[in-house]
């Protein structure tokens, strides 16, 4: 069976969250908006809610309040069309104070759970995506050498609680996203800009995944293990010094983790946004489309990581792929184009096994906050009503007529 489904994120869609985020987010909203004021903005992301001059759009607040609204979300997802559902658990509810956990917020991710299959939607369940409890932000976050015993720890108890209602487990969120944006450009909580914490809080990713795959694994053999990472489409502009940088940013940005964990994996993640060309340089991408983030829209690039992942031989799902349009202008050709760059690598050996988009929701897009865009299902900030939008019926269109499930 093909699963087709939408993503999201505890953090970015829930809502009422207490966590190193939210903290940072308080501490940072008003010099963010301040920031946004000097620069100039399209009109048509300023006629947004909050637009990004407003300190209120860098809170999360009550976010989309997916927390209590998750039941009519589902709802929307299955009228959608899809049969598979990406969410992580957010592990500040769970465990709130080192190594004490918190039994009704199970029960919440249980009734989250039975809900889907109850709608005969397959969960797919990450168990960490960028939000750490206030505790383990203050003792250094994933740069502590204890994080991934940590890790491993909360891994047990979520795994130990949910290995009926849950095979696929993803075990974190693009941890070389994260590295580098936490620990050294200095934009995500903790803010450190120093090439060794980086490198140092990889390798603790690294062995987090490895203990958590581990961990899942003993529970019960038969549950799958994948971790998603953020797959760029390296391409050379051509001279032997450009095909030489080409391999590196391969080697490191796309297969660097795959490789330190590949024996603790069942398959593999992709989440794909990046076309990056290299031209003496990187980014000299001729951005002939771009999105509202300024991102260039390159739907041939699925194709290529999925080629570049052939090599690992392990069933590949899109974990995330999307777009942030807030006219949804753009989002129903960018699906339909993605998707069939997706199938032509099917058609040439690739094994890929599901696309989830990313998002089912407007949610909170980190340190930009509200402004982008990227449901497929429209948010109201002030009512949090939701509105699907055109291009969700698109990729409902395709999911039907793909023929991939029968
Ligand atoms: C992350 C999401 C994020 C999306 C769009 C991915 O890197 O996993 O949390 O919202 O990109 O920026």
């Amino acid at each position: 069976m093909f699963f087709w489904g939408a993503a999201t994120s505890s953090h970015q869609v829930e809502g009422g969250n207490n966590n190193d985020w939210t903290e940072w987010e308080r501490k940072m909203a008003n010099g963010k908006a301040q920031m946004a004021n000097s620069k100039k903005w399209p009109d048509h992301i300023l006629k947004n809610y909050p637009n990004p001059t407003q300190t209120e759009n860098y809170i999360s607040g009550r976010s989309c309040d997916h927390y209590n609204r998750f039941c009519e979300d589902f709802d929307i997802a299955k009228q959608l069309g899809h049969n598979a559902h990406r969410f992580s658990i957010e592990w500040s509810r769970i465990e709130p104070r080192d190594s004490e956990f918190n039994e009704k917020e199970i029960e919440h991710y249980r009734a989250v759970l039975k809900a889907l299959r109850k709608k005969g939607v397959e969960p797919f369940v990450t168990l960490w995506h960028f939000s750490l409890p206030l505790w383990l932000g203050q003792k250094n976050g994933a740069s502590n050498p204890l994080f991934p015993n940590y890790f491993q720890r909360y891994t047990e108890k979520i795994v130990s609680e949910f290995k009926n209602e849950v095979k696929f487990w993803i075990t974190m969120n693009e941890p070389e996203i994260y590295a580098v944006n936490a620990y050294l450009l200095g934009r995500w909580p903790p803010q450190k800009r120093n090439i060794f914490s980086c490198y140092g809080a990889m390798q603790n990713l690294v062995k987090a995944h490895k203990l958590a795959g581990k961990t899942i694994k003993k529970t019960n053999a038969s549950l799958s293990v994948g971790v998603s990472t953020n797959q760029v489409f390296f391409e050379s502009a051509g001279s032997p010094v450009n095909d030489l940088l080409r391999w590196a940013a391969d080697k490191i940005w796309n297969f660097y983790f795959l490789n330190k964990v590949r024996r603790e994996l069942d398959f593999i993640g992709a989440n794909y946004y990046f076309h990056n060309r290299i031209n003496y340089g990187f980014n000299k991408n001729l951005n002939k489309e771009t999105s509202d983030t300024g991102w260039e829209m390159y739907p041939e690039g699925i194709y290529q990581i999925l080629k570049n992942l052939k090599k690992y031989n392990l069933p590949v799902y899109i974990t995330e792929n999307g777009v942030a349009d807030s006219s949804d202008k753009d989002r129903g050709l960018f699906i339909a184009d993605h998707l069939s760059w997706m199938r032509k690598a099917i058609r040439e050996g690739a094994d890929v096994r599901g696309y989830f988009h990313w998002s089912l929701l407007d949610n909170f897009e980190w340190d930009k906050g509200f402004w982008p865009r990227f449901g497929l299902v429209e948010v109201d900030r002030k009512t949090l009503k939701r509105k699907v939008r055109l291009s969700a019926l698109i990729y409902k269109k395709i999911i039907e007529a793909s023929g991939l499930n029968k």
